[in-house]
């Protein structure tokens, strides 16, 4: 770790090594890891990080390991110009990080736990684990059989049946909680505490979270070096948004991108939005709420990092936008239908945000935007099974085919 200068207590700015510490022992603040930028300034450059593998590795100066482990495949997702879907919203730049399509286990989560991994094999743990909401359940499960190590992965007990397959697939220990996600992390604090488990987004989470950067690094290297006006990205926890902040910023601190930052706007399910309700009441510290929402993945009502989600939404000028069930499966249907690109209420969530803070005129017409898509559709299908048009069932003849379809196309018959 050639670059990391320590981790610093995000409130009280108290100093520690980097181990495995995750609160301040002065006033339990959490953790976060720095660097020695001006040494990472002399390192890096365009050139060298356009020639390495197209992993989230290729920023590995600004990442907290000695030496990758896995996720080499995890990261550099594909960034979409979405031109029907602009013109659909009204808006000339609209751009799509698809992590609905990360490596190995189709969310973002495969970044930030890629990280957490690598780091608990570094630091000695003997078991990985995680409190999930369901996609980090099955990249910690996958991310740990491809290590050989021993997973507990605990989640909700009402997930959909496909995110708990996902993780169950991998052989981990998983473990359905009888309550919500809220209830679940608490647990898992305990047992990490007693048992010195590598709980991805508990004990690990200093390291977690840097992962979470990488998508910043890849918009702006996928820009042509170059930063967007806005980006939205959803909040459950609190780990994405922040982090994609200090990204951009670290691009900007080591010399690779220049310009003005990106308004960073927050997305929640109405259902499970203390961010967004503490960014309308002008709260620093979100009200815990109890969630109830279609976007299982978002149903945080506790955020870890919510209070760095407001600050940095406030410090760059975004707004935070929180949608229903409804707009949240219309804004799944219009993404696939329009970009072909299917991705799971969380999604939704983002992309009806984004139309929302298009309307109130937050986001303008000539203005560039990105929409952080963070998990996929399959895993949570059944949502969108009433939304969705039956098959046209038809015999095997071809007059079954010009009697159901063809006849109502005014297309003449042949001869
Ligand atoms: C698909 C998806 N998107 C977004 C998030 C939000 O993540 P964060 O906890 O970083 O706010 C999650 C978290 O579980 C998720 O599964
Ligand atoms: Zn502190």
């Amino acid at each position: 770790m050639k670059f990391v200068a320590g981790l610093t207590c995000h409130l009280c700015g108290a100093r520690y090594p980097a181990e495995a510490l995750w609160v301040c022992s002065d006033c339990l603040g959490p953790l976060e890891v720095t660097y020695d930028y001006d040494a990472i300034r002399g390192a890096v450059s365009r050139e060298l990080i356009e020639s390495r593998p197209r992993s989230l590795w290729r920023y590995r100066e600004l990442l907290p390991v000695e030496e990758p482990r896995t996720g080499f495949h995890s990261g550099y997702t594909p960034l979409v110009r979405a031109t029907r879907l602009a013109r659909e919203l009204g808006v000339s730049e609209i751009y799509i990080k698809d992590d609905s399509v990360n490596h190995p286990t189709f969310s973002y989560k495969d970044r930030v736990v890629s990280v957490a991994a690598t780091r608990a094999v570094e630091l000695g743990f003997q078991v990985f684990g995680c409190a999930s909401t369901g996609n980090l359940a099955g990249s910690v499960a996958a991310h740990a059989a491809r290590l050989g190590l021993p997973c507990y992965v605990f989640i909700p007990n009402d997930l959909e049946p496909a995110k708990v397959l996902g993780a169950a697939i991998y052989k981990p220990h998983v473990v359905a909680v009888e309550g919500n996600y809220d209830d679940v992390n608490r647990l898992c604090t305990q047992i990490a505490d007693r048992y010195g488990w590598g709980f991805a987004n508990i004990n690990l989470r200093a390291y977690y979270a840097e992962g979470a950067k990488t998508t910043a690094f890849e918009v702006a290297e996928q820009l042509g070096w170059r930063f967007p006006d806005h980006l939205v990205s959803p909040v459950a926890g609190g780990t994405l948004l922040p982090r994609i902040y200090k990204g951009f910023r670290e691009f900007k601190d080591v010399g690779l991108v220049s310009g003005r930052m990106p308004k960073i706007h927050a997305a929640q399910p109405a259902g499970s939005a203390p961010v967004i309700k503490a960014l309308e009441a002008g709260l620093e510290y979100p009200e815990p709420v109890k969630p109830d929402t279609i976007a299982k993945s978002l149903a945080i009502g506790n955020p870890a990092d919510g209070f760095q989600v407001v600050r940095v939404v406030k410090e760059t000028g975004g707004q935070g936008a929180m949608v229903s069930d409804d707009e949240i499966l219309d804004a799944v249907q219009l993404l696939a239908q329009t970009e072909g690109i299917f991705t799971e209420p969380a999604g939704g969530t983002t992309l009806a945000a984004t139309r929302a803070l298009i309307e109130r005129g937050a986001i303008r017409p000539n203005e560039s935007v990105v929409v952080c898509i963070t998990g996929n559709g399959y895993k949570t299908a059944e949502v969108m099974f009433n939304r969705v048009a039956r098959p046209t069932q038809i015999g095997r003849g071809f007059a079954d085919f010009e009697k159901a379809i063809g006849s109502q196309l005014g297309v003449p018959a042949a001869i």
